[in-house]
């Protein structure tokens, strides 16, 4: 067996295409197709694994930027595609492809990488840590009386489809400023991620839309989906949430009421919500909500002097972090950061590290959301100074928990 990791030729696309949805035991309309190409996808970026030229394995990334603590924006890979056929599975190819992806992203000077993970098993070997949590939410909204609310001045009101891609994007885009976690989405993608055709909503209905508005300005939106709940009962419904994105709590309060107040709807579901979301507080029964968490992204840093530069601290402090990195080598070394909330400095350093982590620990601590007292605590961390690692969950904390909102 000769294997042979590559970027593919632009022909090549449907074929790697049929393969990645294979992978994920599905199949794939062929306007899906030229639809993955057109909006989302970038060719040049794709990795092809071929065996003596017949194609069986995939992979590659989305060029992003990322919200990190502090709110620089740094550019991110967003590693997406990875598959490996049935065929060929647990021979190294996945492996093969990811180490091309990561090149790929250095050469690049992206100094972060990240991903939605299909199962937990598989990424931490490639250095990569479970970094965001995202809650998957339940509630009967019969129960969802609301116990405390912001002054809301705004208005929410139904747009339709066009209307909603127009006002979504400049609402993600102030929302981004405050979460870290947050990744770009560019025009193409907005009409990828909310492309409605009844062959990729299954038994939903199409989406709702809403905005809520104050003085004229759109500050949050919310998506939805229903669908019919009871077979015997016509008017009884699940929604769906798709999104509900908003950058001042008055709307995100506004836009959670809506939500739990359309009529004939028995459930509503929500998936990958914030940990650290107000609606909790504001339930007069929070228990209804059920909250179930699950790992969000996981995050690879690709350049720990660029990363750890690239934002801000909790408090001020000098820590000598060394980093091991047995997938990807050129990752690892002793790194000196001083920095604090104005900012910070981080090189490379011959000095005695007070912590010892591998890169997987960096990748999950490094937005703020996972504290290195709990991996500490699990065997994953050495402390050569103590109380470096109080200080390091001091330095490293992030302002809200970060979150990803955007499922690639
Ligand atoms: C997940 C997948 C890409 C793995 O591909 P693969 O080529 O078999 O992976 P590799 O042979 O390079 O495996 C590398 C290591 O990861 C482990 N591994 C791979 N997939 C795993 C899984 N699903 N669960 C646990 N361990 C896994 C392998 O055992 C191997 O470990 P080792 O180095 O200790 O022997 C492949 O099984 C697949 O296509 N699955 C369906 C699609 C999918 O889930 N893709 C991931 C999207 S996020």
């Amino acid at each position: 067996m000769s294997i042979v990791h590559r970027p593919i030729a632009y022909e090549e696309f449907p074929e790697w295409r049929v393969l990645v949805r294979r992978a994920f035991n599905d199949h794939i309309h062929p306007d899906d197709i030229a639809r993955l190409r057109d909006e989302r996808a970038e060719i040049d970026r794709l990795i092809g694994v071929f065996d003596d030229k017949k194609l069986v394995g995939t992979g590659g990334a989305d060029s992003h930027v990322m919200t990190v603590p502090g709110g620089a924006e740094l550019p991110t890979a967003g590693v997406a595609y990875m598959s490996t056929a049935a065929t060929h599975r647990r021979r190294g190819v996945l492996t093969g492809t990811m180490a091309k992806v990561l090149e790929q992203a250095r050469e690049r000077e992206e100094p972060l990488a990240a991903l939605w993970a299909s199962e937990s098993a598989i990424y931490g070997r490639f250095g990569f840590g479970q970094a965001t949590i995202a809650e998957n939410w339940e509630i009967d909204p019969s129960k969802s009386t609301f116990a405390h609310m912001p002054q809301v001045p705004g208005r929410v009101r139904f747009v339709e489809h066009d209307e909603a891609l127009k006002l979504m994007p400049g609402v993600w885009e102030r929302a981004s400023k405050l979460r870290a976690g947050f990744l770009d989405r560019s025009e193409r993608r907005w009409k990828y991620f909310f492309f409605d055709e009844e062959r990729v909503r299954g038994d939903w209905s199409g989406m709702f839309h809403v905005v809520y508005e104050d003085a004229g300005e759109p500050q949050g939106y919310a998506t939805y989906r229903l669908k019919q709940d009871d077979p015997e009962l016509d008017d009884v419904q699940a929604m769906q949430v798709i999104e509900c994105v908003s950058y001042t709590d008055e709307a995100h309060a506004a836009l959670w009421r809506l939500l739990f107040d359309v009529d004939l709807v028995v459930n509503v579901e929500a998936e990958g919500q914030p940990p650290d979301d107000p609606i909790w507080w504001m339930l007069a029964d929070p228990r209804k909500l059920q909250r179930t968490p699950a790992d969000g992204i996981w995050v690879r840093v690709i350049d720990p002097v660029k990363a750890l530069s690239g934002r801000t601290y909790g408090t001020e402090d000098r820590l000598v972090i060394e980093v091991a990195d047995e997938f990807w080598p050129d990752s690892a070394g002793v790194f000196e950061l001083e920095g604090g909330p104005d900012g910070a400095v981080c090189k490379s350093s011959t000095a005695t590290p007070d912590i010892s982590v591998s890169a997987s620990e960096l990748g999950a601590t490094y937005l703020g959301g996972v504290r290195l007292q709990e991996l500490a605590r699990a065997g994953r961390v050495a402390e050569h100074t103590d109380g470096a690692v109080t200080r390091f969950d001091w330095m490293f904390v992030a302002e809200r928990a970060p979150w990803c909102g955007h499922h690639f």
